[in-house]
């Protein structure tokens, strides 16, 4: 077996709730194949500012900079949501330890169990069969460039900003992986309109020339957008910037049926960082119904690209299926003219996991 220290940051809301189910899912995984993780706990977001002051801890950063690994849930609180003058806020937390730790490619994969085609709010026969790896930018973008604010309050801006190498390193990744599966990359940007897409564009379309195997084309996000509902099968590896990646995977999670099913994993110069897409949820956090789903394969996506375990990330991908298969379901995805569903909270459905693992 292996020998991992994993850091656990569960955050905020249904954060909490959905990462215990993650680590069960790798604690499980350990015991049935002799591994060896370490579990550690870090805070971040709304809980770190209310223990701290501050929503990425020093201590956090240092115990992620020394493990193998970061399963991480969510942040957020309605309380910032609600109140756009306060200067200390959770999500600083999340773009702060993305930056820090080079996490310059966040892998989002839209994959449908065939069980949940029912679920989304697509027609099955667009849906059947999508499967789409985003690859969106995450240290950069206009979340990252300079923000302003006029000493009279009126006026404020963000730069859209991307460098070279910023776009090539993520574009070098992006294009590996489609030679891996279909062999066909989507680059999405608005280069009609902006200077730092047409930056974007210039590189994308050099490297397709040493990618040449690859099919390569340009879209513009707003095009995209629609595709992506229409016929969301014509994608297989979607390449975008930060702000679009952002949108457009939380639209692309309706293809897999919620936001509660969708994972990432979040790469670059060191340490791999996973996370569900979906946020803190004040909507449904305290409730105990959110889907631990994102995060049980969040873990999965860990096993197999930080850890090389890709037995073991298959197994808890067969058990998610096999779970879906059984009829379970969390609020989100269940579908109300099926019978055969058991409609559960977090806990049951993570046990259910649990139990088809074993
Ligand atoms: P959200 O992703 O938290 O929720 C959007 C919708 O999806 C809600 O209706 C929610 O109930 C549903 N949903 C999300 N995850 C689910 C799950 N696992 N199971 C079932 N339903 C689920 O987005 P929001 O409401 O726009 O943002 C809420 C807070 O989360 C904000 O403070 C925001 O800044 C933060 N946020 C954090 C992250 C992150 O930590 N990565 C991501 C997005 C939003
Ligand atoms: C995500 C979230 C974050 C983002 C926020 C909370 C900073 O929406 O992880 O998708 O915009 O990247
Ligand atoms: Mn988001």
């Amino acid at each position: 077996g292996v020998d991992k220290k994993i850091l656990v940051i569960p955050g905020d809301g249904i954060g909490q709730e959905v990462t215990a189910w993650g680590q069960k899912v790798l604690e499980t995984i350990a015991v049935n194949y002799k591994h060896n993780f370490v579990f550690e706990e870090g805070i971040m977001g709304h809980v770190a500012i209310e223990a701290t002051g501050t929503p990425l801890p020093d201590e956090t950063l240092e115990k992620a900079r020394k493990s193998d690994a970061i399963l991480f849930g969510a942040i957020g609180h309605a309380k910032y949501d609600n109140d756009p003058t306060l200067k200390v806020r959770p999500e600083q937390g999340l773009l702060k330890i993305r930056k820090e730790l080079g996490l310059y490619a966040n892998l989002r994969p839209i994959k449908l169990f065939d069980e949940l085609l029912e679920a989304s709010s697509i027609k099955p026969e667009i849906l059947r069969g999508a499967d789409i790896l985003f690859f969106r930018e995450l240290t950069g973008d206009v979340y990252f460039g300079e923000k302003k604010r006029s000493e009279d309050r009126n006026t404020a801006s963000d730069l859209m900003i991307y460098h070279r190498y910023e776009v090539e390193r993520i574009a070098r990744k992006a294009y590996e992986a489609a030679r891996s599966r279909r062999k066909k990359l989507c680059s999405v940007d608005k280069a009609n309109v902006l200077e730092s897409s047409r930056l974007w564009r210039e590189v994308v379309q050099e490297l397709a020339k040493e990618y040449s195997d690859v099919e390569t084309e340009h879209m513009f996000i707003d095009n995209a957008a629609m595709q992506l509902v229409k016929d969301p099968k014509r994608f297989d590896v979607v390449l975008t910037a930060n702000l679009f990646g952002d949108i457009l995977t939380d639209e692309a999670s309706q293809i897999a049926g919620s936001m509660g099913m969708l994972a990432s994993a979040s790469i670059g110069d060191s340490v791999g960082f996973y996370e569900p897409i979906h946020g803190s949820a004040h909507d449904i956090a305290g409730k105990g119904i959110a889907n631990p789903l994102a995060s049980i394969l969040s873990a999965a996506l860990m096993l197999d690209i930080s850890f090389g375990l890709k037995n073991e990330s298959l197994r808890v991908i067969k058990a998610v299926e096999a779970t879906l298969k059984q009829g379970y379901r969390t609020m989100d995805i269940a579908n109300k003219h099926t019978e055969n569903h058991y409609v559960m909270g977090t806990d049951a459905m993570g046990a259910k996991v649990l139990e088809n693992l074993n």
